[in-house]
């Protein structure tokens, strides 16, 4: 190859002019400008591949840095089209003369001479084509232009496939936030018992405000999963939900990752760092597990929450961040108030609004619905037909206390999706500790071994019940409604309600709740 120095310093100019490009089709743009000024081209065409092989980006630019208004009747398809088969360069004097061009129409109807094609490659993989050309010259590309521009076509090869992955990732990015914002909005809390419901109404209430709220529950109930509708639901979505978790760092650490440090503010700290109160200027912060945070650092969040304000560590300038705050703990913060454990200050501060998360154990009308939802969840993500589950396996979950909350019951289904190779699931797809407690229930409830009469009546009894809290869900309390999606007379179904001690909740907001007893 023979490139001369003006040759090679013009290659590093546009090289830094494109690595500078983020955008895709200026990197294209900018590659087919500079190709046409430099070889002497009327004309020239760029096009990228996707993995299916079909035409992804185009740029097709002629003199004055003008684009192609319909590339497709102006450049020669069967020259790309060679070029992209054979993975060969073409660089032609006369397209017209080359013995497997002659034919072609479109080379004969545009009337091409002087022709360069080459294939773009990256990590031995095509993924795209650089054309140029000149109608009225033949031999208008001498033979170090056709090396220079194999030279330049490497480098368009390397800035286009970053600004492609670039694009990839912020498309993917795009992707991810939609999918979380779906994922974190009331539908994806999955109830129908009166207690989250009263949460969610909760939720709604006071997710738009900027007052600091306070999620109480046992773990794995789904605070966070409460913290996350709370952000994304409020007008803060835009930006992401920042996390800190107060129980996974040392006290020092936590500050720094708190409010940020400056360069040399302690021994390791080379380079000053933003805290998360920074970052999360304009979003929410999610202080998880604020229970265990020490009293010296609660001192400085009352700050944040009174003043807006913050010190870095190391510096002795205050900020200011606009931040709303959601704390969660497992540990009601009224009892480590009363130990002496929890500022009161703070606690006042943080309790403006408290949402309790019920345990499981209390709303067990949630159970079967939260199952079938992660049954779901997990037969599409494992790719299995969607299994049911049996009148027994769903009596043996509602009989369990789930220590480990709604967590717990997810990992249930999961671990039982993997085990049961039929379409239903049973008892001895969940671990022995659920099983024995669902007998133990049994043996409480019953002095002797029940007959298969009594077993029975009581599996019907509950998928009754169930049924009945499942269908006024769905008309959402009105008994007309749910009697007729039942297929029953309303008095009938009345009558079903009273047998079950369900009652529709008149005094709720959203009113006619089905409120179970
Ligand atoms: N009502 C619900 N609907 C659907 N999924 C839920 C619900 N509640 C909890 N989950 C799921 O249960 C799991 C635990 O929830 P989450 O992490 O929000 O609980 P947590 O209270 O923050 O737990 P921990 O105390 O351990 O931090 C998550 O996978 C969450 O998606
Ligand atoms: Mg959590």
């Amino acid at each position: 190859m023979n490139i001369d120095i003006n040759q090679y310093q013009q290659l590093l100019k546009i090289s830094k002019e494109l690595l500078i490009q983020a955008d895709i089709d200026h990197v294209l743009t900018i590659s087919m400008d500079r190709l046409i000024e430099i070889s002497g081209a009327e004309r020239g065409i760029i096009i990228l591949f996707d993995e299916a092989g079909d035409s992804l980006f185009q740029t097709a630019r002629q003199l004055e840095q003008k684009d192609i208004e319909h590339p497709e009747f102006e450049i020669s398809r069967t020259i790309i089209e060679q070029v992209r088969s054979s993975e060969q360069p073409l660089y032609l004097p006369n397209a017209m003369e080359h013995p497997s061009l002659k034919k072609s129409n479109s080379v004969g109807e545009l009337r091409l001479l002087s022709v360069i094609c080459l294939p773009l490659v990256h990590q031995k993989k095509l993924f795209g084509v650089i054309y140029l050309d000149n109608r009225t010259i033949e031999g208008a590309f001498q033979s170090d232009t056709f090396a220079f521009v194999q030279s330049f076509a490497d480098f368009i090869s390397l800035a286009a496939h970053h600004a492609l992955s670039r694009k990839q990732l912020e498309n993917r990015q795009d992707a991810l936030e939609e999918e979380l914002r779906t994922r974190y909005d009331f539908d994806a809390i999955v109830c129908h018992s009166p207690q989250m419901i009263q949460v969610l109404q909760t939720v709604s209430q006071v997710a738009d405000t900027d007052v600091p709220v306070l999620v109480e529950g046992e773990s794995g109930t789904g605070k966070e999963l409460i913290a996350r509708a709370l952000h994304y639901n409020s007008q803060r979505r835009q930006k992401p939900l920042l996390t800190v978790n107060c129980a996974a760092f040392p006290d020092d650490l936590l500050e720094s990752e708190f409010f940020g440090h400056e360069k040399g503010a302690f021994t390791g700290a080379f380079k000053s760092r933003k805290g998360k109160f920074e970052q999360a200027n304009g979003s929410t912060i999610f202080l998880d597990e604020i229970d265990e945070m020490s009293p010296a650092l609660q001192v400085k969040l009352l700050r944040v929450i009174q003043w807006c304000e913050f010190t870095p560590l190391g510096s002795d300038e205050a900020r200011k961040s606009d931040v709303r705050i959601v704390a969660a703990c497992k540990t009601p913060l009224k009892s480590l108030v009363e130990s002496g454990k929890f500022r009161e200050d703070l606690y006042y501060r943080l309790h403006v609004f408290c949402i309790k998360v019920p345990p499981l154990r209390e709303r067990k009308e949630d159970i079967i619905l939260l199952a079938e939802h992660f049954l779901k969840d997990a037969a599409i993500q494992m790719q299995k037909d969607l299994p049911k589950l049996s009148a027994i396996a769903k009596q043996t979950l509602q009989h369990y206390s789930f220590p480990g909350n709604v967590r717990e019951l997810e990992n249930i289904i999961r671990r039982a999706v993997i085990l049961c190779k039929d379409k239903t699931i049973e008892p001895e797809h969940f671990p022995e500790e659920i099983t024995k407690s669902s007998l133990k229930f049994d043996q409480d409830d019953t002095s002797q071994f029940p007959t298969f009469k009594q077993a029975k009546q009581k599996i019907v009894d509950e998928f009754e019940r169930q049924y009945l809290l499942r269908v006024l869900h769905e008309s959402n309390g009105v008994i007309a409604k749910a009697a007729q999606l039942a297929g029953m007379h309303t008095k009938n179904f009345h009558q079903k309600l009273n047998k079950h001690n369900i009652h529709i909740n008149k005094t709720n907001s959203k009113s006619q709740v089905p409120n179970s007893k």
